[in-house]
């Protein structure tokens, strides 16, 4: 076995120099991460100007704290952000602030109890079993399409699943569609590149987000009529959703801008993940071969279900590192409301922060051998600062699917490792590129074999 360090699962070059706006354009083209500069790795934070804008890239983790908890009302999501989704999702609770944001977040919270997503899981088992039964016969398998399509039957069927099959697929290409063309372009606004700057798809064809938005109005009316299903879904979750405080309750336009949210944020994210694991898994077969022997265990030649989730401890921790190393939302922004420190430096006024998950994740004060592959950092009693780990963000605004999202990748990535062995495609390792996700640039090819 070769020694570790010389082995590295892939990763993105970020900039060792740094670079002026066009080189910024230039290598932004290219894959937009590595406009992160190296130096965030090592350090824990850092500053810069770029065409006016004043930003900082904050890896302290104290400080990050600061930002996602302590001092949350001096930091919403930036503007950035927000134009750049609201065509697609309104003001629902990922874009909403203040007491707009509070009521939605209070309303929906029980729609993701844990109670409520045991109830859904078996729709996750389902989903495991068809990607099983799919992969029979074939002898290698682009795992991230097959990934897209099992977590897109589970969001479909777990929110819009009365609407039939035909608008499942419509608003799976309507949402393709619409992170294609919105999503090149995030970190290049957040940073500051001057809106004349022609970005590749600066336009919003208006159709997929028309489509996506009919289709859902559709669902919502038609459930409305016919009633609570028998284990009730995310939308009638929803429906019955009330604010405690101040009893509201949502409209068919705020109920279809969150489910629409749920279904963008919750469904390419959950993809990658899983992708990216059994990435991994081919990578290092001696994670994969413990892996299999625990799905040997504890499944008994079964599809994982809600009964397993909490003795699936190896399963988890190889969930939680691919993302430590391949985080899905790879950075996330806020803009300063008012003056601030954070790390001993000024922060004032419209200042743009930007919290670079896949830096601080790789970021060698907090990880050592930071871009090695080991699922026993997160084993039971390890050590690791709350705030250096961020895949799902933290504080008020941490994601809300979050417990949804480990649940459904502990259950496919259990079921799939227990049929299948995984190994590596000779000369297609995937390149990691920014698509305002990470993404595995021409997929995670791999090679499988039946193991039962
Ligand atoms: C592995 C999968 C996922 C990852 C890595 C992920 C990541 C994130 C991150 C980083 C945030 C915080 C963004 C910020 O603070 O700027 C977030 C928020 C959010 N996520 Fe997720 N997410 C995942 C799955 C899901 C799922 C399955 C759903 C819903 C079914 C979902 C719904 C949301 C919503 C609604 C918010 C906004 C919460 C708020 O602002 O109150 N996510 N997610």
């Amino acid at each position: 076995m070769p020694d570790d360090q010389a082995r590295e699962p892939v990763k993105v070059p970020l900039v060792k120099e740094p670079l002026s706006v066009l080189q910024t354009l230039r290598t932004a083209r290219r894959n937009v991460l590595e406009i992160i500069p190296d130096i965030c790795t090592k350090q824990p934070m850092v500053s810069g100007k770029t065409a006016m804008v004043r930003w900082h890239m904050v890896m302290d983790p104290g400080a990050l704290k600061r930002v996602l908890k302590d001092n949350l009302a001096n930091y919403p999501k930036s503007d950035i952000t927000k134009n750049l989704l609201r065509p697609a999702i309104g003001d629902s609770m990922f874009i909403a602030e203040g007491a707009h944001w509070r009521w939605q977040r209070r309303a929906a919270a029980p729609v993701f109890s844990h109670r409520n997503i045991a109830a859904l899981a078996p729709i996750m088992s389902a989903s495991a079993d068809a990607v099983c039964a799919r992969l029979a016969g074939q002898a290698e398998a682009d795992m991230f399409e097959q990934m897209v399509q099992a977590t897109f039957e589970v969001i479909s069927s777990v929110t819009f699943s009365g609407a039939g099959e035909m608008a499942g697929d419509e608003v799976h290409k309507a949402i393709d569609r619409f992170i294609d063309q919105s999503a090149r372009v995030s970190l290049l606004d957040v940073i500051g590149v001057p809106t004349w700057v022609p970005r590749p798809s600066r336009l919003f064809g208006g159709n997929p987000v028309a489509d996506m938005k009919r289709v859902a109005d559709a669902a919502i009316e038609k459930r409305r009529k016919v009633g609570a299903k028998e284990v009730p879904d995310l939308l009638d979750l929803l429906l019955e959703g009330m604010d405690p405080e101040t009893k509201r309750q949502m409209n068919n336009a705020e109920l279809r801008d969150n489910l629409l949210t749920f279904i963008v944020a919750g469904h390419e994210t959950t993809a990658l993940t899983l992708a990216w694991a059994l990435y991994l898994c081919a990578f290092d077969q001696d994670v994969q071969e413990k892996l299999y022997s625990e799905a040997v265990a504890v499944l008994d030649g079964r599809i994982a279900g809600p009964e397993d989730i909490g003795s699936l401890p190896y399963t988890e921790q190889v969930i939680k590192e691919t993302l430590r190393l391949y985080p899905p939302a790879p950075f996330i922004s806020r803009t300063a409301q008012g003056p601030d420190e954070l790390c001993g430096r000024e922060i004032r006024k419209k200042d743009t922060v930007i919290l670079p998950i896949y830096a601080l994740q790789r970021n060698e004060q907090l990880w050592p051998e930071p871009d090695a592959f080991k699922p026993d950092r997160f084993a039971k009693g390890a050590k690791y600062d709350r705030f250096a780990w961020l895949p799902f963000g933290d504080g008020p605004r941490v994601c809300i699917g979050a417990h949804f999202a480990m649940v459904e990748a502990q259950i496919i990535l259990a079921s799939l490792i227990l049929r299948y062995k995984f190994e590596p495609v000779a000369g297609k390792d995937p390149v990691p590129e920014m698509v305002l996700t990470l993404r595995p640039k021409g997929g995670v090819w791999l090679r499988i074999s039946p193991r039962i």
